[in-house]
Protein backbone atom coordinates (compact mmCIF):
# COMPACT_ATOMS: atom_id res chain seq x y z
CA UNK A 1 0.00 0.00 0.00
CA UNK A 2 2.90 2.26 0.78
CA UNK A 3 3.37 4.77 -2.39
CA UNK A 4 -0.51 4.61 -2.97
CA UNK A 5 -2.33 7.74 -4.38
CA UNK A 6 -6.00 7.59 -3.97
CA UNK A 7 -9.09 9.41 -4.17
CA UNK A 8 -11.69 8.86 -1.74
CA UNK A 9 -15.31 10.56 -3.50
CA UNK A 10 -18.67 10.64 -2.10
CA UNK A 11 -21.56 12.55 -0.62
CA UNK A 12 -21.99 15.31 2.21
CA UNK A 13 -21.63 12.39 5.16
CA UNK A 14 -21.06 9.69 3.40
CA UNK A 15 -17.69 8.46 5.42
CA UNK A 16 -14.73 10.01 3.23
CA UNK A 17 -13.05 11.28 6.44
CA UNK A 18 -14.43 7.74 8.49
CA UNK A 19 -12.40 6.06 5.98
CA UNK A 20 -9.58 8.49 4.96
CA UNK A 21 -8.09 8.39 8.24
CA UNK A 22 -8.30 4.62 8.69
CA UNK A 23 -6.21 4.40 5.28
CA UNK A 24 -3.44 6.86 7.09
CA UNK A 25 -3.05 5.15 10.15
CA UNK A 26 -3.02 1.74 8.71
CA UNK A 27 -0.73 2.64 5.31
CA UNK A 28 0.77 6.25 6.85
CA UNK A 29 -0.15 7.90 3.57
CA UNK A 30 -1.34 11.50 4.25
CA UNK A 31 -5.25 12.11 4.11
CA UNK A 32 -5.46 15.56 2.11
CA UNK A 33 -9.13 17.05 3.18
CA UNK A 34 -9.47 19.94 1.50
CA UNK A 35 -12.91 20.65 3.59
CA UNK A 36 -10.34 20.21 6.94
CA UNK A 37 -7.98 22.62 5.08
CA UNK A 38 -10.69 25.49 4.33
CA UNK A 39 -12.15 24.64 8.35
CA UNK A 40 -8.08 25.26 9.70
CA UNK A 41 -8.08 29.08 7.29
CA UNK A 42 -11.78 30.07 8.54
CA UNK A 43 -10.69 28.96 12.48
CA UNK A 44 -7.06 30.83 11.70
CA UNK A 45 -8.77 34.16 9.85
CA UNK A 46 -6.63 33.92 6.79
CA UNK A 47 -7.88 35.79 3.61
CA UNK A 48 -8.50 32.36 2.29
CA UNK A 49 -10.57 31.30 5.29
CA UNK A 50 -12.41 35.04 5.65
CA UNK A 51 -13.21 34.41 1.33
CA UNK A 52 -14.27 31.02 2.12
CA UNK A 53 -16.49 31.16 5.09
CA UNK A 54 -19.51 32.51 3.82
CA UNK A 55 -19.60 29.94 0.59
CA UNK A 56 -19.48 26.95 3.21
CA UNK A 57 -22.28 28.38 5.42
CA UNK A 58 -24.38 28.26 2.60
CA UNK A 59 -23.48 24.49 1.73
CA UNK A 60 -21.69 25.85 -2.13
CA UNK A 61 -18.46 25.38 -3.35
CA UNK A 62 -15.54 27.19 -3.04
CA UNK A 63 -14.13 28.59 -6.14
CA UNK A 64 -12.14 26.04 -8.24
CA UNK A 65 -9.18 28.30 -8.47
CA UNK A 66 -8.42 28.32 -4.78
CA UNK A 67 -9.12 24.82 -3.73
CA UNK A 68 -7.03 23.95 -7.03
CA UNK A 69 -3.67 26.80 -5.74
CA UNK A 70 -4.12 24.88 -1.98
CA UNK A 71 -3.94 21.18 -3.22
CA UNK A 72 -1.11 22.26 -5.87
CA UNK A 73 0.89 23.58 -2.88
CA UNK A 74 -0.29 20.85 0.07
CA UNK A 75 0.58 18.29 -2.40
CA UNK A 76 4.19 19.67 -3.25
CA UNK A 77 5.03 19.18 0.84
CA UNK A 78 7.43 16.46 1.88
CA UNK A 79 5.00 14.61 3.73
CA UNK A 80 3.15 13.51 0.51
CA UNK A 81 5.98 11.71 -1.25
CA UNK A 82 5.33 8.41 0.34
CA UNK A 83 1.71 8.78 -1.18
CA UNK A 84 -1.80 10.50 -0.35
CA UNK A 85 -5.44 9.76 -0.14
CA UNK A 86 -7.51 13.27 -1.40
CA UNK A 87 -10.81 13.43 0.63
CA UNK A 88 -12.93 15.95 -0.99
CA UNK A 89 -11.30 17.04 -4.04
CA UNK A 90 -11.67 17.14 -6.81
CA UNK A 91 -15.32 18.09 -6.68
CA UNK A 92 -15.93 19.50 -10.18
CA UNK A 93 -15.29 18.40 -13.41
CA UNK A 94 -12.59 21.51 -13.93
CA UNK A 95 -11.24 20.46 -10.38
CA UNK A 96 -10.18 17.03 -12.01
CA UNK A 97 -8.95 18.11 -15.00
CA UNK A 98 -6.47 21.01 -12.87
CA UNK A 99 -5.54 17.81 -10.94
CA UNK A 100 -4.48 15.56 -14.20
CA UNK A 101 -2.29 18.54 -15.40
CA UNK A 102 -0.99 18.67 -11.68
CA UNK A 103 -0.25 15.01 -11.33
CA UNK A 104 1.25 15.10 -14.99
CA UNK A 105 3.78 17.41 -14.79
CA UNK A 106 5.16 15.85 -11.18
CA UNK A 107 4.89 12.34 -13.41
CA UNK A 108 2.47 10.73 -10.54
CA UNK A 109 -0.14 8.15 -11.78
CA UNK A 110 -3.33 7.87 -9.63
CA UNK A 111 -4.08 4.23 -8.27
CA UNK A 112 -7.45 4.35 -7.57
CA UNK A 113 -10.78 6.58 -7.15
CA UNK A 114 -13.11 5.25 -4.88
CA UNK A 115 -16.46 6.37 -4.73
CA UNK A 116 -18.36 5.76 -1.01
CA UNK A 117 -21.55 5.52 -2.29
CA UNK A 118 -24.85 6.09 0.24
CA UNK A 119 -28.31 7.33 -0.48
CA UNK A 120 -29.56 10.38 0.64
CA UNK A 121 -32.02 9.48 3.04
CA UNK A 122 -28.95 8.42 5.38
CA UNK A 123 -27.02 11.80 5.39
CA UNK A 124 -28.66 14.14 6.85
CA UNK A 125 -28.56 11.92 10.20
CA UNK A 126 -25.06 10.88 9.72
CA UNK A 127 -24.26 14.72 9.37
CA UNK A 128 -26.57 16.12 11.79
CA UNK A 129 -24.85 13.49 14.64
CA UNK A 130 -21.55 14.11 13.62
CA UNK A 131 -19.06 15.84 16.35
CA UNK A 132 -15.14 16.16 16.88
CA UNK A 133 -12.58 16.06 19.40
CA UNK A 134 -11.65 19.37 20.04
CA UNK A 135 -8.18 18.65 20.85
CA UNK A 136 -7.30 15.62 18.41
CA UNK A 137 -10.03 15.99 15.68
CA UNK A 138 -11.13 12.09 16.04
CA UNK A 139 -14.62 11.72 14.99
CA UNK A 140 -17.86 10.43 16.48
CA UNK A 141 -21.39 10.38 15.70
CA UNK A 142 -24.05 10.73 18.59
CA UNK A 143 -25.58 6.92 17.51
CA UNK A 144 -23.13 5.38 14.87
CA UNK A 145 -19.87 6.07 16.87
CA UNK A 146 -20.26 6.82 20.44
CA UNK A 147 -17.71 7.70 22.75
CA UNK A 148 -16.67 4.78 25.13
CA UNK A 149 -17.03 7.04 28.08
CA UNK A 150 -19.02 9.72 28.36
CA UNK A 151 -17.78 13.01 27.95
CA UNK A 152 -14.43 12.30 27.08
CA UNK A 153 -12.32 11.64 23.44
CA UNK A 154 -11.29 8.02 23.44
CA UNK A 155 -8.24 8.59 21.40
CA UNK A 156 -6.58 11.25 24.03
CA UNK A 157 -8.75 12.20 26.66
CA UNK A 158 -9.95 15.24 25.21
CA UNK A 159 -12.83 16.55 26.98
CA UNK A 160 -14.10 19.36 24.34
CA UNK A 161 -15.80 18.53 21.21
CA UNK A 162 -17.23 20.59 18.21
CA UNK A 163 -19.73 20.68 15.73
CA UNK A 164 -19.50 22.18 12.29
CA UNK A 165 -21.01 24.87 11.52
CA UNK A 166 -22.42 23.73 8.72
CA UNK A 167 -23.88 20.64 9.64
CA UNK A 168 -27.53 22.12 10.20
CA UNK A 169 -30.05 19.83 8.58
CA UNK A 170 -31.22 22.82 5.87
CA UNK A 171 -27.39 23.41 5.15
CA UNK A 172 -27.01 19.73 4.46
CA UNK A 173 -29.45 19.83 1.76
CA UNK A 174 -27.67 23.06 0.11
CA UNK A 175 -24.66 20.54 0.14
CA UNK A 176 -26.12 17.55 -1.69
CA UNK A 177 -27.38 19.64 -4.21
CA UNK A 178 -23.83 21.05 -4.93
CA UNK A 179 -22.52 17.05 -4.72
CA UNK A 180 -25.50 15.71 -7.50
CA UNK A 181 -25.17 19.25 -9.67
CA UNK A 182 -21.10 19.13 -9.81
CA UNK A 183 -19.22 16.23 -8.50
CA UNK A 184 -21.42 13.29 -9.54
CA UNK A 185 -21.08 14.35 -12.98
CA UNK A 186 -16.77 13.41 -12.35
CA UNK A 187 -17.41 9.80 -11.81
CA UNK A 188 -17.79 8.86 -15.74
CA UNK A 189 -14.26 11.11 -15.90
CA UNK A 190 -12.66 8.40 -14.14
CA UNK A 191 -14.45 5.59 -15.21
CA UNK A 192 -13.05 6.11 -18.61
CA UNK A 193 -9.61 6.29 -16.95
CA UNK A 194 -10.13 2.74 -15.95
CA UNK A 195 -9.63 4.24 -12.24
CA UNK A 196 -12.72 3.76 -10.28
CA UNK A 197 -14.70 1.24 -7.74
CA UNK A 198 -17.40 2.31 -6.28
CA UNK A 199 -18.12 1.16 -2.92
CA UNK A 200 -21.56 0.17 -0.62
CA UNK A 201 -21.23 3.03 2.10
CA UNK A 202 -24.24 2.23 3.84
CA UNK A 203 -22.77 -0.38 5.83
CA UNK A 204 -21.07 -0.24 9.09
CA UNK A 205 -18.46 1.62 9.57
CA UNK A 206 -15.85 -1.38 10.08
CA UNK A 207 -17.45 -3.39 6.96
CA UNK A 208 -16.83 -0.46 4.81
CA UNK A 209 -13.21 -0.29 5.96
CA UNK A 210 -12.85 -4.11 5.02
CA UNK A 211 -14.33 -4.20 2.16
CA UNK A 212 -12.46 -1.08 0.91
CA UNK A 213 -9.16 -2.72 1.93
CA UNK A 214 -10.47 -5.65 -0.55
CA UNK A 215 -11.18 -3.49 -2.89
CA UNK A 216 -7.57 -1.58 -2.69
CA UNK A 217 -6.13 -5.08 -2.44
CA UNK A 218 -4.19 -4.08 0.41
P1 LIG B 1 -16.13 18.69 3.39
O1 LIG B 1 -15.51 18.90 4.70
O2 LIG B 1 -15.41 17.87 2.40
O3 LIG B 1 -17.60 18.13 3.61
P2 LIG B 1 -18.51 17.09 2.80
O4 LIG B 1 -18.05 16.69 1.48
O5 LIG B 1 -19.87 17.69 2.87
O6 LIG B 1 -18.35 15.79 3.56
P3 LIG B 1 -18.31 15.59 5.12
O7 LIG B 1 -16.96 15.92 5.67
O8 LIG B 1 -19.49 16.26 5.74
O9 LIG B 1 -18.61 14.04 5.22
P4 LIG B 1 -17.63 12.79 5.12
O10 LIG B 1 -17.94 12.08 3.84
O11 LIG B 1 -16.21 13.13 5.40
O12 LIG B 1 -18.25 11.91 6.28
P5 LIG B 1 -17.66 11.53 7.74
O13 LIG B 1 -16.61 10.49 7.60
O14 LIG B 1 -17.34 12.74 8.52
O15 LIG B 1 -16.44 20.10 2.72
C1 LIG B 1 -17.07 21.11 3.47
C2 LIG B 1 -17.27 22.36 2.60
O16 LIG B 1 -15.98 22.87 2.20
C3 LIG B 1 -18.03 22.15 1.27
O17 LIG B 1 -19.42 22.23 1.45
C4 LIG B 1 -17.46 23.29 0.43
O18 LIG B 1 -18.06 24.51 0.76
C5 LIG B 1 -16.00 23.34 0.85
N1 LIG B 1 -15.12 22.47 0.04
C6 LIG B 1 -14.40 21.38 0.46
N2 LIG B 1 -13.72 20.83 -0.56
C7 LIG B 1 -14.02 21.57 -1.67
C8 LIG B 1 -13.65 21.48 -3.02
N3 LIG B 1 -12.84 20.49 -3.46
N4 LIG B 1 -14.15 22.40 -3.88
C9 LIG B 1 -14.97 23.40 -3.48
N5 LIG B 1 -15.38 23.54 -2.18
C10 LIG B 1 -14.90 22.63 -1.29
O19 LIG B 1 -18.96 10.82 8.35
C11 LIG B 1 -20.11 11.56 8.73
C12 LIG B 1 -20.67 11.03 10.05
O20 LIG B 1 -21.21 9.74 9.84
C13 LIG B 1 -19.62 10.90 11.17
O21 LIG B 1 -20.20 11.22 12.41
C14 LIG B 1 -19.25 9.39 11.14
O22 LIG B 1 -18.88 8.92 12.43
C15 LIG B 1 -20.54 8.75 10.62
N6 LIG B 1 -20.27 7.61 9.73
C16 LIG B 1 -19.27 7.47 8.82
N7 LIG B 1 -19.37 6.28 8.18
C17 LIG B 1 -20.49 5.67 8.68
C18 LIG B 1 -21.13 4.41 8.42
N8 LIG B 1 -20.64 3.55 7.49
N9 LIG B 1 -22.26 4.12 9.12
C19 LIG B 1 -22.76 4.99 10.06
N10 LIG B 1 -22.19 6.16 10.35
C20 LIG B 1 -21.06 6.53 9.67
MG1 LIG C 1 -15.19 14.94 5.74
Amino acid sequence: MAGKRLIVMGPPGGGKGTQAKRLQDRYGIVQLSTGDMLRAAVKAGTALGKQAKTVMDAGKLVSDELIVAMIAERISEADCANGFILDGFPRTVLQAESLDKLLKSKGIKLDSVIEVAVPDARLIERVTGRFTCAKCGEGYHDKFKQLRKAGVCDTCGGTEFIRRADDKAETVVARLKAYHDQTAPLMPHYERQGLLKVIDGDRDINVVAAELERVLGA
